[in-house]
C-alpha cells in the first residue's frame, strides 16, 4: 500500500500542475491571445499628470487582459528629450519596444513609416470601427499611402497660456490678446517684482512653444502651416518680426529658466512666483496631479494673437515590424483606442480624447472647453512636438532657438532657421 500511496500522491501531484496549466490556458482561450511574452510600453510620461495617465490606461488594459503582461518602460524626460534618441538606437539595432510613443504627422510618417519600421493597422480600425470615432485630421496624421500607421490616444494643445489666478487678480490684471498686450503686462508684472513669464527649457523645446506661439500670432495659421512646407520662407519679414518679439519676450522669463524642466517652470506659476507659463496641455494634468483646481487656482487663454486657432499635438502608438507578440500588441492598441482606454488616461493626462464619442461627465472645465474649441478651431501642426516637420528640422530648430536664447542675435538665428528648413523646400 506504501508503495501505491507514494505513486498516488505524485499522480495528485501531476493533475495539479495539469489543471493549472489548463486554468492558464484556458483564461488565453477567451479571446486573449496571452502568454507569449509581455508588451513593453515605450513612452516618456513620468512627469505629473503623465505617470497617473499612463497607470490608469494600464489598470484598464490590465483589467481586460490579466493573462497579459505589461511593462511601464518609460524613460524620463519632458518632450521625449532622452526617449526619442533610446527609442532610435533600439529601432536601428532591431530591438523595437512592442510599442512606442510617437507624435502623429511627419515624427511617425516621415520617420519610422518612412523607414518602413510600422505595420498597417488598418485591419484594427476596420474592425473596430474607428474610422468612425476618430476625427479624419487625425487619422490622416497617422496614415500614408492608404495605410494607417498608429492610433491616436489623445489631442493636445500647444498654443495655451495657463495663469495664476490669485497673482492676475491681486495685480488686476487681465488675458493679454496680442503680443504688444503682453509686453505690457508683463512689464506692470515685472514692476511689482513678480515673474511675468515661468520658462523651463532645460531641455530647448518649451522656448521653441514660446517662438512657435508667436509665429503663429504674426502669420495666422494658414500661412503659419505653409511656413514647414516652404512655402513661406523663414526670412519672411514676419518672421523676422516674430525673432524680435521673442527676444522682448524672453527679458520677461526666470533668471534659472536653463536649468527648470517644463514642469519646474509650470510649477512657479502654482506657486505664484511667476504669473504665466506657455506650456501645451499637458501642464493641465500637472497642475490636476497637484490638486491645483482647473478655473479656480488657474487659468489659461489662447496664447496671444492665436484666438480661434489650435496647435495639434497628438500622441500615438503604432505596432514596430518584428516585434515577438504582434497579436497581443493590437490587443493593447485596441484597448488604447477604445472609449474605457481613452477615458481612463486622457481626464489624468490633462489632454482631450482622440475619440469624438467619449464620456464627456468623466472632463473638467478645461478639457470640455477645449474640445468645443478643437472641433471650431484652424489646426495647426505643431513643430517641437513633430507633427509639422521631420525630426531632423526639428532638432535643427531646436538648435536655433537654444543659440538665440542665450545670444539674442536676430540676424544669426534667421540664418538658422533657413538653414533648419532648407530640406523641406
Ligand atoms: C509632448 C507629449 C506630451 C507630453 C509632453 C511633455 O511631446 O506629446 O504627451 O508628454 O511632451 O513631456
Amino acid at each position: 500500500m506504501k508503495r501505491y500511496g507514494f505513486l498516488w500522491m505524485i499522480a495528485i501531484l501531476l493533475i495539479g500542475t495539469m489543471a493549472a496549466c489548463s486554468d492558464n490556458s484556458s483564461s488565453s482561450s477567451d479571446g486573449g491571445s496571452g502568454g507569449e511574452g509581455k508588451i513593453e510600453l515605450f513612452s516618456w510620461w513620468t512627469a505629473g499628470g503623465e505617470s497617473e495617465g499612463l497607470q490608469a490606461l494600464m489598470d484598464q488594459f490590465k483589467e481586460e487582459h490579466p493573462d497579459i503582461e505589461i511593462e511601464n518602460a518609460a524613460v524620463a524626460g519632458g518632450g521625449g528629450s532622452n526617449a526619442k534618441a533610446v527609442l532610435a538606437n533600439r529601432m536601428q539595432g532591431g530591438d523595437p519596444p512592442s510599442t512606442f510613443q510617437v507624435h502623429g504627422g511627419d515624427e511617425l510618417l516621415a520617420g519610422w513609416v518612412a523607414a518602413d519600421k510600422m505595420q498597417p493597422l488598418n485591419d484594427l480600425y476596420e474592425k473596430n470601427n474607428w474610422k468612425e470615432v476618430f476625427p479624419q485630421e487625425l487619422i490622416d496624421m497617422v496614415s500614408k499611402d492608404g495605410n494607417i500607421y498608429a492610433v491616436p490616444v489623445d489631442v493636445h494643445r500647444g498654443n495655451v497660456v495657463f495663469y495664476n489666478k490669485s497673482v492676475f487678480e491681486e495685480n488686476n490684471i487681465e488675458p493679454p490678446k496680442d503680443w504688444n498686450e503682453f509686453l505690457e503686462v508683463a512689464e506692470e508684472l515685472k514692476s511689482n517684482g513678480i515673474t511675468p513669464l515661468a520658462l523651463g527649457d532645460k531641455n530647448v523645446w518649451p522656448s521653441t512653444m514660446v517662438f512657435e506661439s508667436i509665429l503663429q500670432a504674426n502669420l495666422g495659421a494658414e500661412d503659419y502651416n505653409k511656413l514647414w512646407n516652404g512655402e513661406i520662407p523663414m526670412d519672411d519679414e514676419r518672421v523676422v518680426k516674430s525673432a524680435e518679439m521673442f527676444k522682448k519676450v524672453l527679458g520677461y522669463v526666470n533668471e534659472d529658466h536653463s536649468a527648470r524642466a517644463w514642469q519646474d517652470g509650470s510649477q512657479l506659476v502654482a506657486d505664484g512666483k511667476a504669473a504665466m507659463n506657455i506650456m501645451g496641455d499637458w501642464a493641465n494634468g500637472y497642475y490636476k496631479s497637484k490638486d491645483l483646481k482647473p478655473g479656480e487656482d488657474y487659468g489659461w487663454f489662447a496664447s496671444p494673437g492665436t484666438e480661434g486657432e489650435f496647435q495639434v499635438i497628438t500622441d500615438t502608438f503604432g505596432l514596430p515590424k518584428g516585434v515577438e507578440n504582434p497579436e497581443q500588441v493590437k490587443e493593447f492598441l485596441t484597448v488604447l483606442g477604445s472609449k474605457k482606454g481613452q477615458d481612463a488616461f486622457n481626464p489624468k493626462k490633462g489632454s482631450i480624447p482622440a475619440r469624438t464619442d467619449t464620456d464627456m461627465s468623466k472632463y473638467g472645465k478645461y478639457s470640455t472647453d477645449t474640445i468645443k474649441d478643437f472641433k471650431n478651431a484652424k489646426l495647426t501642426p505643431s513643430l517641437a512636438h513633430g507633427s509639422a516637420a521631420p525630426e531632423q528640422v526639428v532638432t535643427k530648430v531646436n538648435q536655433a532657438v537654444n543659440v538665440f536664447v542665450t545670444q539674442q542675435k536676430v540676424d544669426q538665428f534667421i540664418e538658422s532657421l533657413k538653414q533648419s528648413v532648407s530640406s523641406l523646400k
